[in-house]
This record gives C-alpha cells, structure tokens and sequence, in this order.
C-alpha cells in the first residue's frame, strides 16, 4: 500500500504534465494529395498548419497560382526530380501575408505582402511556408490574384532569356507558346529587354500576343513558323514535341536555343552552329524582386486568364493538363486584404 501512493502520485503527475504540454496543432484548409493519381485524387481537407523553420516565412495564403508541373507532380511524374513524398500538398506561386517569420530572417517581418516560388510547393492551402531566399516583395501595382500568377512562369522565363540566352537590346527573339504562363512573361522581358519578338500562339491568342507587345504573331493554326521565320539570335520553346526539330534552321549561326518543355538535339546543334539547352527554373528572390520592378514600371503585367476558388482544385489541375492556357490560373484562397 504504501508503495502504491507515491506510484500513483507520479503517474498522475506525469498526465497533467503531458496533458499541459500536448498543445492540438494548428490546423488548416488545404488540397492534399494523399496518393498519385488523376487530379481526382486532390482532397479539400483540414492538415496540419506548417511551422517556419529559422530561414523561412511562415505566409497566409491570399493566392496561389496554377503551373501545368503541378498535375505532373499529383501524378507522381515529378516525385523523383522533385523529391516529393505523400502526403503532399501542390502549388509553387504563393502570395500573401507573412504571418511569423524564423528566428533568422532578416528581409521580411510579421505583416509583409510577399510573393514567391516555393520550391516544395505547399501553396494550395490557407498557410504556406516561403525559404527566405526565394521570396520577395509583392509589388504594390499587382493585386495578390495577379501576384500569384508571377513567380514559376516569370522565373522561368527570366532565366530562359536572360541567365541563358543572354538576350541584348536589338536581338531577335522567336516566343513559341507566347500566350501561355511563361510565354507571356517571356514577351514583355523580350520587349522589355529592347529586343524584336516573334511570338506564336493560336488565332485566339493573337490579340493578346499583340497586346503584350510582340511585334510579329504567328498563328500556328494557319502558318508554319519555318516558311516566315529565319535567322534569330535566339529561340525560347516552351511548346515541345516537333516545334523545337522546326526550330533549329530558323536561327542564325552562333545563336540560341533555349527550351523548358524538350531537349534540343546535339546532332542539330553542331549541323545548324548552333547552341542549345533545356533549362528547369528555381526560385530566386533577388531575380524575383527585379521582376518586381519591372512590373512596376508598368512593363510587365501579369495576364491572368482565369481565377478559380481553391475548391476548384481539380478543375483547375484538368485546366494546366491542357496546355491551352490563356496566361496564368490562379486560385484565390481568402480575400484580398483592404490596403
Ligand atoms: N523546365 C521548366 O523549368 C519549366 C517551367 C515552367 C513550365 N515548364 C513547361 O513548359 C511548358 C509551358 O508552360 P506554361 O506554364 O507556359 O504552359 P501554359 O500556360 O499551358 O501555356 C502553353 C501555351 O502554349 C501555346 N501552345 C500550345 N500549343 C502550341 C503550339 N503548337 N505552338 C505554339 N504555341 C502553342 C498555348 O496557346 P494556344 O492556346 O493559343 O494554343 C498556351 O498559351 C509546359 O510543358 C510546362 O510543364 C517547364
């Protein structure tokens, strides 16, 4: 007996101290993928509220934008180069407000509007985290909805034709898919930039290929490229499958192909003098915030085609298979915050 008491005195306090210390953990609305699969297979549930870690930004999502890499990544097509595991959460482009940051953050503070590429994705939900390195400050002319439609697309296309192809004032560009996500980016950096763009998209996109700039369309539907295009410095094909086997001949001897969407041909490359690489974006918050100025300079305006609640998860993912897309998808997740 008198063993027992202090035995059962002990276990009772070792339950209030656990009872104590067991905080629920926040949770959150978000789209989780919980096996690979179809679209179909996104759940609109309660998961676990994600916690910064010391270089990260914890961010309320406002919006969130859509990327044909996501139904890729849904599917399981993307796990091994993007080293996902399940459950998962998709959604690269997040903006919003930056609800904590980690203990060694130094650019951005409680408060924030931000935007970025998140690497690990994580962007379909009320909270996401952002690494420091890749976030940068939404610009104040953007909405968050137009901000979401940024990050991916915008970096990828800065990273086509500036870090790679290093396009100049006065070069020739040809844009194939100019009216898409990275393809309408990839005109206004072009035009931007000073150079002539040569864009192609289909006849209900040569309106807004005109309207961002692009001083020559092509439409795909009704004229090869090939018979009206020759002798550009440099190539941006985020088409793929035969459009890049079309394209070597049409560029000038010591130019460039760059493509996101196919691998040039080594065999073409050294047949036409040319250079050639297929790039994969990564996110980069200094190259973000140059991206910012020029949207605020007005040279850049993000195009969003269409906006979807974050219900409409699986439509939207059905939208990004189709590789049709009129500018950006975006999901907007709460509502825009009065300024
Ligand atoms: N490697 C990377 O880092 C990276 C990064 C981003 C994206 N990507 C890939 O790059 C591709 C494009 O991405 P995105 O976000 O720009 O896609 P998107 O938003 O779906 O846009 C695709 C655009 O291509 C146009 N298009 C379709 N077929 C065409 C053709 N035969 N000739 C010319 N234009 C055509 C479409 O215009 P119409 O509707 O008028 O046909 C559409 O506007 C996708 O395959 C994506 O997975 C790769």
């Amino acid at each position: 007996m008198s063993l027992m008491r202090p035995i059962f005195v002990l276990t009772a306090l070792l339950f209030l101290r656990a009872s104590a210390s067991a905080q629920p953990a926040a949770m959150m609305r978000a789209v989780v993928v919980h096996e690979y699969g179809a679209p179909e297979v996104l759940k609109y549930e309660d998961a676990p509220r994600p916690e910064p870690k010391e270089n990260e930004l914890l961010v309320r999502v406002i919006a969130c934008g859509v990327n044909p890499a996501d139904p890729l990544v849904i599917s399981g097509r993307l796990a091994k180069e993007f080293g996902t595991h399940l459950p998962l959460i998709p959604g690269y482009d997040v903006a919003g407000i930056v609800e904590k940051s980690g203990t060694k953050v130094t650019q951005f503070k409680k408060g924030d509007a931000v935007y970025g590429y998140a690497l690990f994705g994580g962007g379909w939900a009320e909270y996401a985290v952002l690494a420091e390195n890749e976030a940068a400050i939404k610009p104040e002319s953007a909405s968050f909805v137009e901000a979401a439609a940024v990050p991916l697309a915008a970096l990828t296309a800065w990273q086509s034709l500036i870090d790679v192809a290093k396009l100049s004032a006065g070069q020739t560009v040809l844009i194939h898919g100019g009216s898409g996500g990275v393809g309408s980016f990839a005109v206004q950096i072009a035009k931007a930039r000073g150079a002539r763009v040569i864009a192609t998209a289909s006849t209900a996109n040569q309106d807004l290929l005109k309207q961002l700039g692009a001083d020559v369309t092509i439409d795909y539907t009704k004229t090869k490229f090939e018979d009206v295009v020759k002798d550009v410095d440099v190539v941006l094909d985020t088409v793929g499958r035969d459009t890049i086997a079309r394209s070597y001949a049409v560029v000038k001897k010591g130019g460039i192909i760059t493509t996101i969407a196919s691998r040039p041909d080594p065999a073409q490359l050294e047949k036409y003098e040319i250079r050639g690489t297929s790039i994969w974006s990564k996110p980069d918050g200094n190259e973000l915030a140059e991206i910012t100025k020029l949207i605020e300079a007005g040279k850049i305006k993000p195009i969003v085609g269409q906006v979807m609640p974050l219900t409409d998860a699986v439509k939207a993912s059905r939208q990004a298979e189709t590789h049709h897309t009129r500018g950006k998808l975006v999901l907007k997740i709460a509502e825009e915050p009065k300024s």
